[in-house]
């Protein structure tokens, strides 16, 4: 029943992505292959991750040396009012890949999120690798278990969590922050932004090469990768609307006022302590924001 977009590649590392529609999967697959890589590409209509049979007998024909995993359910305030579709996907779907995987002996890697923590580390201290995992929210405790399937099962894996993913692909029916701000911007010309959100902004492209790096370094483990630096949500679109040459009036808002059905992060950032250490480090956020508002947004 599976069906794959194959890339031909003759660099010997043989790479299925999940979830190639999507922002990162997007970036990963066009990433390995031009890296040389042979790689296949597993969209949503071709191959639910849900389906354990599905998957199992994708993953055993193709035989990949590794399995990169951003496929899943990220409508994060969708999570809490159905929790059963955001745990299938994001646990059971994720188990099904690291069966797979311990059977076919392909590595996992798995993309998690900045959402395992609850945000309470004051600011300006980041997430390290090491501190302990409490999710506040559904999508957060969903995806925390797919860290726990991925690591007790695959045999060789990383986990790697990552933060406020904006993509160089339009993903139909989604919207990034980044293009949410410039669509208020230009109904509105002003923008209330919260001031007391803060993350690391995260280009999807600089991502995906971080990730190919990581892959090839064979130090198995958990990893934060980000764009380096930390933003509130303000001073994100402060800079998206300077780089993007909107004059926008921005009123900082905080984050008690602004009612979501998840509970607030307030500081979720990540420390790329583990990667960095291997030499896997990533440029700041505005260097990357920048370049992704030239390329994407002026022209
Ligand atoms: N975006 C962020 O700010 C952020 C922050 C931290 C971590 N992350 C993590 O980074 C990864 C990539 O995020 P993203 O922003 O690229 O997400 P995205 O654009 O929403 O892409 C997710 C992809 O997963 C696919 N998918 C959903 N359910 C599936 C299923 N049952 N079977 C197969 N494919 C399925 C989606 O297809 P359909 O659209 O067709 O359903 C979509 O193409 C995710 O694991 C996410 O948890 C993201």
């Amino acid at each position: 029943m599976y069906q794959a977009s194959a890339g031909s590649g003759g660099n010997g590392m043989r790479v299925v992505v999940t979830g190639i529609n999507g922002q990162l999967g997007s970036a990963v697959l066009k990433a390995a292959e031009q890296r040389g890589f042979e790689t296949w590409g597993m969209s949503h209509e071709q191959g639910d991750i849900t389906n354990r049979t599905g998957v199992m007998n994708y993953i055993m024909h193709h035989a990949p040396d590794l399995v990169i995993h951003p496929a899943a359910y990220t409508y994060v305030d969708q999570c809490e009012s159905d929790p059963d579709t955001a745990y299938r996907v994001n646990a059971l779907g994720t188990q099904n890949l690291a069966l797979a995987c311990a059977k076919s002996g392909a590595t996992l890697l798995y993309v998690s999120t900045n959402c395992v923590f609850d945000g309470e580390k004051p600011y300006p201290y980041e997430y390290y690798e090491y501190d302990a995992t409490n999710p506040t929210s559904v999508y957060g405790r969903s995806k925390l278990a797919g860290e726990w399937y991925t690591s007790n099962i695959a045999h060789k894996f990383y986990v790697v969590r990552t933060a406020w993913v904006f993509g160089s692909k339009p993903v139909p029916g989604k919207v990034n922050f980044v293009q949410r701000m410039l669509q208020i911007a230009d109904e509105r010309g002003s923008a209330t932004v919260v001031e007391d959100e803060r993350s690391n902004p995260t280009y999807a492209p600089d991502l995906a090469e971080a990730l190919l790096d990581l892959a090839e370094t064979e130090a198995y483990g958990i990893y934060h990768l980000t764009n380096t630096g930390v933003a509130s949500r303000y001073e994100f679109a402060q800079e998206i609307f300077r780089l993007s040459q909107r004059n926008v009036t921005i009123t900082p808002t905080s984050l008690k006022d602004f009612k979501r059905p998840t509970p607030p992060l307030y500081n979720s950032a990540l420390k790329n302590f583990a990667a960095a250490s291997l030499g896997v480090k990533m440029r700041t956020w505005q260097e990357a924001l920048e370049q992704y508002i030239r390329e994407a947004i002026l022209n």
